[in-house]
């Protein structure tokens, strides 16, 4: 299991020192989730929030566009340092187009899906995604209850990359807690995003170690 804790939910004024926390207690990747208050209802981080995030840390930078006409914004993202980034299949009418842009410019490219939509809008994209990420929340705000349906919808996505034979990774967002890291795990995530469960105790190390040690 590879741990993202979610920047959205940390002390943004000591964002090099919160990063620092969640590396030491075993994360594998920093998450930064960017919202333009139209696609969902919050404004977040951009572009120049990533390139601190990248020069404070030596982890990969992931990143999640919750925003309207996103392939305007790619470029400014990969050029920031992103490693990885997921786009929403729900505001992207030429998804393939975009998904081919980032892996042309180095980086992994993922879907992303809000909860109500169904998993047969990948069919087409699966083979050419690294991950997909399947939204637990409805996008927009740390600290919401996972919804129940999730996991669910991850086994069954799990399944139909076996059965295709397809190497894409599954990462869900939204929701995950110390009670519940198990079983999203034992779903078939690979990458699990957590906001308040990483940052809101307040020593961010600590449960970051707690989380990735709950879902042995
Ligand atoms: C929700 C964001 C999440 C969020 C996760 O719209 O995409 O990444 O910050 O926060 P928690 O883990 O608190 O739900
Ligand atoms: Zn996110």
């Amino acid at each position: 299991m590879i741990l993202a804790p979610s920047i959205l939910a940390c002390d943004l004024g000591h964002l090099a020192d919160q990063i620092a926390a969640v590396a030491r207690g075993g994360a594998g990747v920093v998450h930064v989730d960017v919202m333009d208050g139209r696609f969902v209802p919050n404004i977040t981080l951009g572009p120049a929030v990533v390139e601190a995030c990248r020069r404070a840390t030596g982890l990969p930078i992931d990143v999640h566009l919750m925003i309207e006409n996103a392939e305007r914004h790619l470029d400014a993202f990969v050029d920031a340092g992103a490693a990885s980034i997921s786009v929403h299949v729900e505001a992207l009418p030429h998804l393939q187009r975009a998904v081919d842009h980032l892996r042309r410019r180095g980086v992994r490219p993922g879907v992303a899906l809000n909860p109500s939509t169904p998993l047969s809008l990948l069919e087409e994209i699966l083979p050419e995604v690294d991950f997909v990420l399947v939204m637990s929340v409805n996008p927009g705000f740390s600290f919401q209850k996972l919804l129940p349906g999730s996991l669910d919808k991850v086994r069954r996505l799990r399944r139909t990359l076996d059965e295709r034979g397809l190497p894409a990774r599954i990462q869900m967002d939204g929701g995950v807690t110390l009670e519940n890291v198990k079983a999203v795990v034992e779903a078939g995530v690979e990458i699990v995003v957590a906001g308040a469960a990483a940052f809101a105790g307040g020593d961010p190390e600590r449960a970051a170690r707690a989380l990735i040690e709950a879902a042995r």
